[in-house]
């Protein structure tokens, strides 16, 4: 099928219901591209708190659980198109997650093919989940998409807390920052590196601290837009004439964590209240 064009598209009369998913507070980078782009959507935001992290989880777990609560959070909301705003679950599992939901389903994709495309030097880093890294799905768009450039690879899920805690106001030294970063830049080859792709969907929370923190200046390069422009892809096709009805800006948890409220204020910041346990069946 050939690729809906945007650009004829008046955005602010896009409707539809999106459900936009990650592990924890990550996704709503995604979710604010989307409601800047489409300001009439009715978005809600659901976080897998019940099992973060994802990036230190287990194939065989995550493979297990994404179906599972992904149809859990699609029979409550109901949305016209499901956006797995998570690099770690959809590198792994997105076409499982399509097989258990019965609407469009959006993955996220490391942004390797537009960095290795810009990138001056030929060298470009990846910097992601110790999960995504290691995944096939991530090799494979390696050799498609970044002929002749070298990645070099770095897994930290010391970032993703770093940037957990951001979210929620937190300040941590910006040396955390730098030795998070580090591995890319002090291995072999790595001090050719111009462009970072943020290969987790927590990592533009802390952009600033990163690029404060790098040896020099460095691109770095996420795929937020283009998630958006593909979800709005799908809710052209769909083409609802008029909004949907119901609630919307709510934020869904899966677990009565202990930072609850915390958490709570986060997501308010964003513009999700109020925030909602959904249970996640086995
Ligand atoms: N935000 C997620 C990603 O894009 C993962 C964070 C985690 O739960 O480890 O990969």
């Amino acid at each position: 099928m050939p690729e809906t064009d945007l650009s004829e598209i008046d955005m602010r009369c896009v409707y539809g219901r999106v459900v936009v998913f990650d592990s924890g507070v990550g996704g709503l980078t995604v979710a604010r591209e989307l409601a800047d782009m489409a300001p009439a959507l009715a978005l809600d935001y659901a976080a897998d708190t019940g099992f973060f992290p994802y990036g230190d989880k287990s194939d065989a777990a995550l493979r297990d659980r994404l179906p599972k609560v992904a149809k859990a959070l699609y029979d409550h909301i109901q949305p016209d198109v499901f956006v797995i705003a998570c690099n770690t679950a959809s590198t792994l599992a997105l076409e499982e997650v399509r097989a258990a939901l019965p609407c469009p389903v959006v993955g996220t994709v490391p942004a390797i093919k537009p960095a290795a495309a810009q990138s001056k030097t030929g060298r470009i880093g990846l910097l992601a989940t110790p999960g995504t890294i290691r995944r096939a799905y991530t090799e494979k768009l390696i050799s498609e998409f970044a002929e002749g450039v070298t990645v070099i690879k770095h897994g930290s899920l010391e970032l993703v807390e770093l940037a957990e805690a951001v979210a929620r106001g937190e300040m941590p030294a910006l040396d955390a920052f730098k030795t998070a970063q580090s591995a890319l830049f002090d291995g072999p080859g790595g001090e050719a590196i111009d462009m970072v792709v943020l290969a987790c969907t927590h990592f533009p929370l802390v952009r600033d601290q990163l690029a404060q923190t790098a040896p020099r200046e460095i691109c770095y390069i996420d795929s937020g837009e283009a998630i958006a422009r593909q979800t709005l892809r799908q809710l052209v096709q769909i083409g609802r004439d008029t909004p949907p009805s119901g609630k919307a800006n709510r934020a869904f948890i899966t677990d009565e964590a202990d930072s609850w409220e915390d958490l709570a204020h986060v997501f308010e910041r964003f513009g999700y209240a109020p925030t909602l346990m959904v249970q996640v069946g086995d």
